[in-house]
């Protein structure tokens, strides 16, 4: 199994990337293969026409659409701005749409206040049913993020440790539940 780490955060001094970085190392340790997809590493345009419609398709927009089909799940990790998720962040969602068909989007919401982006993370929850997904019921919040890492970006307290554990365990029992659905009604239509 493949998850594609989404980070919606692409602010000079963004905290976001920590959750990130974190998300992929404790799925690797649980053997699952990851592919972080920094949305501030290819930038995309400001939309002008869906990635299926497009009549002269970029090749960041091309090389992203090939990373999001190769993930059998993603995780979107997303800031919280203004009481919601980043603009960054729907801005990319908006390009795709068979990329995410019935896949399992786990969320992750950083926040500086106290309670960890909770409207950000809902209102992504909510918009993952319009990309035809399936979100994972539970999300990962960390708040004040500022201070939940150490230099080198390790979990400082047991609070996101036992948070992050409870979050991926389960996405990725969502998650298989889901693959292996698929692939048992892919080899009956076979
Ligand atoms: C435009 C903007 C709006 C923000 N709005 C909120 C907010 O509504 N609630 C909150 O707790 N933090 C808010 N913050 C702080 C972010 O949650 C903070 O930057 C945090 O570190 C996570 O985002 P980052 O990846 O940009 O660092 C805002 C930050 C920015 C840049």
């Amino acid at each position: 199994m493949r998850i594609g780490i989404v980070l919606g955060s692409t602010r000079t001094g963004r905290q976001s990337h920590k959750v990130a970085r974190h998300l992929e190392r404790e799925l690797q340790k649980r053997s699952v293969a990851t592919d972080l997809i920094d949305l501030a590493e290819s930038p995309l345009p400001i939309l002008d026409e869906r990635a299926g419609r497009h009549p002269q398709l970029q090749a960041r927009v091309q090389g992203l659409s090939a990373r999001l089909h190769e993930a059998d799940g993603l995780v979107f990790v997303t800031p919280e701005y203004h009481g919601s998720f980043s603009g960054v962040l729907k801005n990319a969602l908006d390009y795709f749409w068979e990329e995410f068909n019935k896949k399992p989007i786990g969320v992750a919401a950083v926040s500086a206040g106290k309670l960890g982006g909770i409207n950000a993370s809902t209102q992504l929850q909510h918009v993952i049913l319009s990309l035809g997904a399936f979100p994972l019921p539970i999300k990962l919040l960390v708040p004040e993020v500022h201070d939940a890492f150490d230099e080198s970006l390790q979990v400082k307290g047991e609070h996101i440790e036992r948070s992050t554990t409870r979050f991926l365990d389960d996405y990725l029992w969502f998650a298989r539940a889901i693959v292996d659905a698929k692939r048992a009604a892919s080899e009956r239509a076979a």
